[in-house]
């Protein structure tokens, strides 16, 4: 086996101080990019920590016991992170997702769940909360995040097989806690839960047709995700991709015929089908085969307040320095702050890699996806 070591410059530390313009304006709500893309999307990452450790997220190797995690003065406080939600919602904001790290390991979560709750759109109706989840804490917590105001929640679920699984969350975990989680949800009216598979070749795909025809008849929503090259540990490499076109290839083949269905909404990450026996819905998240990056009007915030305009950013914009700065900073200037940061935002780094296979993956310095949220 190969060893892994904590890149010696730390991603984390890769951050610009960002300006206040000399010109400011009201948020219109209809914020545009260089390449004419919307914003609606933000993920907030509520921890970088997680009690699962994924082969292809935080593999042990890297994030073993010295990791070292922000400390707790270093995280955005629930007030900070609703102030940058309002604002962003201002800026035409439909959706959030909370995500880590695990993000129901953040302490008093719900309470956070209540804050973004209340917040409106620009049309005046409450946002698309919503959450990714390991399902671990699912069935403890289901109800009570449901209570606090969240919509639904996706849960990962990478195998049926528990050696499988085990073997992918090295934590010994097992499937049937998390199908009691995923039932939890259903339950509480989380609904309709989605359920995300990585495939990582050798590792998984034999599970794939399992996992399908499992679903088939539920009323949740699988989806089988392309595994990505994202962050710098998890020592990525084309050929354990299996891509989207041969996932629906063996599901068919498998005797489950599959028809295209329309997307719900332009730059969606997962391409739907169905079951021809009309139960139950799938979906592939192609974004190594099948870049999605044309539509793509999602933006992170790290737990402490960085902001990433791309999953595989190198270098975040520094929010907190403005909720913390010594001389007070208005929602205004902070709107007008992050304006001027989508306002120039070109990114579409899956299509470039797509152009220029491992090479690009092999130069570029990226952030870990337990620190900006999936
Ligand atoms: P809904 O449509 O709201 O249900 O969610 P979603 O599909 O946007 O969200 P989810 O967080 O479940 O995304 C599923 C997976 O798609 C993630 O775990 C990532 O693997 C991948 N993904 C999500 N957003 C992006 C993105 O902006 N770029 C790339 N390359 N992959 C993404
Ligand atoms: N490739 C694809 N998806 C990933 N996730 C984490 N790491 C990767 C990766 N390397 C996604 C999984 C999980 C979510 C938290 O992040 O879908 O459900
Ligand atoms: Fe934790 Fe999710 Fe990453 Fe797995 S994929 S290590 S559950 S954050
Ligand atoms: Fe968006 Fe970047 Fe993902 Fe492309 S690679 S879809 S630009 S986050």
């Amino acid at each position: 086996m190969t060893e892994k070591f904590i890149p010696l410059i730390d991603q984390r530390q890769q951050r610009s101080l960002s300006n206040i313009p000399a010109v400011l304006q009201e948020p219109s709500g209809l914020l545009s990019d260089a390449m004419g893309r919307p914003l609606h999307d933000l993920r907030i990452s509520v921890t970088d920590r997680c009690n699962f450790r994924c082969v292809y997220c935080m593999p042990k190797e890297v994030f073993g016991k010295d990791y070292p995690y922000l400390p707790h003065a270093s995280l955005l406080s629930f007030e900070e992170i609703t102030r940058i939600a309002k604002i962003f919602a201002a800026h035409g904001v439909k959706k959030i997702r909370l995500t880590g790290g695990e993000p129901l390991l953040r302490k008093n979560i719900e309470d956070l769940i209540a804050m973004l709750a209340s917040i409106r759109t620009t049309d005046g109706t409450p946002l698309d909360l919503t959450l990714t989840t390991n399902g671990s804490l699912l069935t403890k917590k289901a109800q009570t995040l449901k209570d606090a105001g969240l919509s639904r929640v996706t849960v990962s679920l990478d195998a049926l097989n528990d050696v499988i699984f085990k073997r992918m969350n090295d934590v010994d975990f097992s499937v049937a806690e998390v199908l009691e989680g995923i039932q939890a949800a259903h339950a509480a009216g989380l609904g309709p839960v989605k359920v995300n598979m990585v495939v990582k070749a050798g590792m998984n795909d034999q599970e794939i047709t399992s996992m399908a025809r499992y679903f088939k008849d539920t009323p949740h929503i699988l989806r089988f995700i392309e595994y990505m090259d994202v962050g710098a540990s998890n020592g990525w490499q084309l050929d354990e991709v299996i891509p989207s076109a041969e996932v629906i290839r063996r599901i068919r083949e498998a005797g489950m015929p599959l028809l295209p269905i329309d997307a719900n909404y332009a730059g969606e990450t997962a391409e739907r089908w169905q079951h021809l026996d009309g139960k139950g819905e799938i979906g592939v998240i192609s974004s190594v085969t099948q870049a999605f990056c044309r539509d793509c009007s999602r933006v992170r915030l790290s737990t402490e307040g960085q902001l990433y305009t791309c999953l595989f950013a190198s270098t975040g914009h520094d929010l907190r320095h403005l909720l913390r700065n010594s001389e007070a900073i208005s929602d205004f200037q902070i709107a007008n702050v992050i304006a001027s940061i989508w306002n120039v935002r070109s990114d579409r780094y899956s299509e470039l890699r797509s152009q220029h296979t491992e090479g690009l993956h092999a130069e570029r310095k990226k952030i870990e996806m337990s620190y900006i949220g999936g």
